[in-house]
């Protein structure tokens, strides 16, 4: 039998990069999104509104895996009405996928949550396993929230949990390296404030091989840090970044001048670019996962030269 994925919030930057990647393998994709898309071959977007159970529940029933991705981005302005959007969206998602999950009489044996990082707060040079204490800021709040709802709902069933603590992840087709190698091309990517901030990046590829290996690997569950075992600080990301697309040293953005820009220009809170931390993917290694790329230089050449040209 064909296996069918569902991806709830799939229409988004990580959601298309899985869906092509099971669709490729020729599985069937379902992607749950609040508003209807053209479908594309062996992926069909079905509506629901991210909060309650509605007919979308019927494509649960027989299926292989769901793997949530909704949430309202995080790029955004910080504020009361956006912090309850970001905590809100990712709560009540989960809870409509397990209410809808227990209506079904064969339902998917294993559901993969994001998460992300940020549940470690900005950590400096300290290195965060699984294991690492939690923050208590606002964004580790949210995914202290998001994995608490996922994990300790109540399924009828007993379906295999796995959660993604999903690091920065880089791809040609989305995300935050587009607008970074644009300003970079142009002369402008310097080291963002100190340089200091690290960054626990992955491949978008890894991370499409990382949910695949999840479904497909009977002990996994649990927690697991999806990034690359090898974190960089922001200095050393831009420099990589300049060498890549072939540009020389560039001025760096002062902490003030980034914080002026991402509040007005941008619209989006600083902290995403001033703040970081160095994680590992330990568990992840530990149960035999095979990262494809682990350097970040051939990683950007990757997605910036290659995959630009095909
Ligand atoms: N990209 C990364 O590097 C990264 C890092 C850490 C964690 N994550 C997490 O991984 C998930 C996917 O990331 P992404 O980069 O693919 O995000 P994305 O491009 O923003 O996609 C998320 C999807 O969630 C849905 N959504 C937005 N607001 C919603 C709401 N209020 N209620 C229900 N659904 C809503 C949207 O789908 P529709 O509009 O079609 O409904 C959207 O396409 C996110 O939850 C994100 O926080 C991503």
């Amino acid at each position: 039998m064909t296996p069918k994925v569902i991806i709830p919030g799939g229409s988004g930057f990580l959601g298309s990069s899985l869906a092509a990647h099971f669709a490729n393998l020729g599985w069937e994709v379902v992607i749950l999104s609040r508003s209807i898309k053209p479908d594309k071959r062996l992926v069909r977007f079905v509506h629901w509104d991210g909060r309650t159970v509605g007919s979308w529940a019927a494509e649960l029933e027989g299926s292989t895996a769901v793997i949530n991705l909704a949430g309202r981005s995080v790029a955004c302005l910080d504020n009361e009405i956006n912090r309850k959007a970001i905590l809100e969206s990712r709560v009540s998602a989960v809870d409509a996928i397990t209410a809808a999950l227990n209506t079904c009489s064969n339902p998917p044996k294993i559901l993969i949550q994001a998460s992300t990082l940020a549940l470690y707060g900005n950590k400096g040079e300290v290195v965060c396993t699984e294991e690492s204490p939690h923050a208590d800021d606002f964004f580790a709040e949210v995914t202290k929230a998001w994995e608490n709802a996922f994990f300790k709902a109540q399924y009828k069933s007993n379906p295999r949990l796995v959660a993604f603590r999903i690091g920065f992840i880089l791809g040609a087709k989305g995300g935050a390296l587009a607008p970074l190698s644009l300003l970079t091309r142009l002369f402008l990517g310097g080291t963002t404030g100190s340089g200091k901030q690290y960054i626990s990046w992955a491949h978008i590829n890894d991370f499409c091989r990382m949910c695949q290996w999840a479904i497909q690997t009977d002990s996994a569950r649990g927690q697991y840090n999806a990034c690359a075992p090898t974190p960089v600080t922001n200095k050393v990301f831009m420099k990589q970044l300049r060498q890549a697309l072939n540009r020389p040293w560039s001025p760096p953005a002062p902490a003030w001048a980034v914080t002026l820009i991402s509040k007005t220009v941008m619209r989006v809170n600083p902290e995403l670019a001033l703040k970081g931390r160095a994680c590992l993917p330990e568990r992840l290694l530990k149960e035999g996962f095979s990262f494809n790329y682990t350097q970040l230089l051939e990683t950007f050449k990757d997605l910036l030269i290659t995959q630009k040209n095909v």
